[in-house]
């Protein structure tokens, strides 16, 4: 919650001291899982933002890539009645905040701004409920990306993979060189990231029926037994110590060159570039093969929580800053996302951020933008959490891939009530 200083007493402070008085006193305090180096990084971008229009940055971070941890720490505040003034949040899971009607509204400062001509319709969805803006749309990630060691790629022939086969004809190589192919943490946010984007190789159609639209034919289906026979296929190239490991140390793995790639959303791109790494020189960035020219996004966006009076001044000036067109380059520059506004300049940006920026509008175009079911935009945390037990399940070899199927199915219909 924010702790309101009295404006004149700090009025008076600043003018004994010397110095210009910010126009209002306050404080944001953010709750977010942003806590690896990259991500750390990016949201000094903010903070440091705030700090200079005298806002003081109260962080609460809480760690677990995903979020999840994030949201139950989350839920405890609200009970107590004191949540934060603004929180890290995807797609469904603020839907699911604005029905209980604890979420603020940014709709005067979102009017006055134009948000609605520059923010796409895919965000917007989420950023407002019931007409109103109630969260802050900061970047857009996707998920169906491949981060390979550069070394490890010109070891195994020099040439990333475009086709299925091609990929294992490379993680083959990289096993015969001696590293272990695939940098992975087993958790199970991170093998759904991994099933996002071999669902969306088997075509956007299926994957709009299955984790979109959550037909049950599709979901149960020769496909979907398809889809699970590739996931046992890359486990075969995930080495020993996998389990529990976080996303973070697996793409250290890589770009040490321990492990050959990752896959993994384009918040790997931060780790890369915090340890010193440049595209196309120490990595190479590529979609996952079968999934050119689609794209499964999801948006972190800062959900606002009812504040006082005071504290609103703070919480808009916050939102106005995530929106402003500087920040936005600034900060997606280092995140490894594209920005949340569609006239953002693409020249602050590497060729791994140019392609994703150029990837999102093309998907948008063509029909080929989907919201990433591991990142709680394609549906709803008990549907998301009903598909994320079975991929794990089957991931870990607790079930064939027919079997898996048929869990799927069953999984979600039980989650959808
Ligand atoms: C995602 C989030 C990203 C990144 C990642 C790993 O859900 O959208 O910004 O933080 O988790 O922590």
């Amino acid at each position: 919650m924010l702790r309101k200083l009295l404006i004149g007493t700090m009025l008076s402070g600043a003018l004994t001291a010397g110095y210009a008085a910010p126009s209002f006193a306050d404080e944001v305090e953010v709750l977010h899982w942003w806590t690896s180096g990259g991500e750390a990084a990016a949201l000094d971008v903010l903070k440091k933002k705030l700090e200079s229009q005298g806002v003081t940055w109260k962080d609460m971070p809480v760690a677990g890539g995903g979020g999840e941890a994030a949201m139950t720490a989350l839920r405890a505040r609200v009970t107590a009645g004191d949540p934060p003034t603004a929180v890290q949040a995807l797609g469904f899971d603020i839907t699911d905040w604005a029905k209980q009607g604890v979420v603020g509204d940014l709709t005067d400062i979102a009017t006055k701004e134009g948000w609605d001509k520059v923010i796409p319709a895919a965000l917007q969805q989420f950023s407002k409920y019931d007409g109103k803006w109630i969260a802050a749309p900061v970047n857009v990630h996707s998920t169906n990306w491949i981060w390979i060691n550069k070394k490890a790629l010109d070891a195994a022939g020099g040439k990333a993979p475009e086709t299925w086969d091609e990929l294992i004809a490379v993680l083959d190589k990289m096993k015969a060189n001696g590293i272990s192919p695939i940098g992975h943490g087993g958790q199970a946010w991170q093998d759904a990231t991994i099933f996002d984007a071999v669902v969306l190789a088997e075509g956007t159609d299926f994957y709009k029926q299955s984790m979109i639209d959550l037909d049950p034919a599709a979901l149960n289906s020769d496909k979907m037994v398809e889809v699970f026979d590739h996931m046992a296929k890359l486990r075969e190239y995930v080495d020993a110590d996998f389990s529990g490991r976080d996303w973070n140390l697996a793409s250290a793995m890589v770009i040490e060159g321990k492990a050959g790639m990752q896959f993994m959303g384009d918040w790997a791109k931060g780790e890369f570039l915090k340890a010193g790494q440049k595209p196309g020189v120490d990595f190479v960035c590529i979609r996952f093969p079968g999934t050119q020219g689609a794209v499964t996004f999801n948006s972190d966006q800062f959900m606002m929580f009812k504040v006082g009076d005071a504290e609103k001044k703070a919480q808009d000036l916050m939102a106005s800053d995530i929106e402003s067109p500087d920040f936005q380059s600034a900060f997606n520059v280092v995140k490894g996302s594209a920005p949340a506004r569609t006239d953002v300049p693409n020249t602050a940006f590497d060729d791994c951020g140019k392609k994703a920026i150029a990837d999102l509008a093309e998907a948008d175009k063509n029909g080929k933008l989907f919201g990433s079911m591991a990142h709680g935009h394609a549906n709803p945390a008990a549907v998301k959490n009903a598909m994320y037990d079975v991929i794990t399940r089957h991931f870990n070899g607790e079930m064939d891939s027919k079997a898996a199927a048929a869990a799927l199915a069953e999984a979600v219909a039980a989650a959808k009530g």
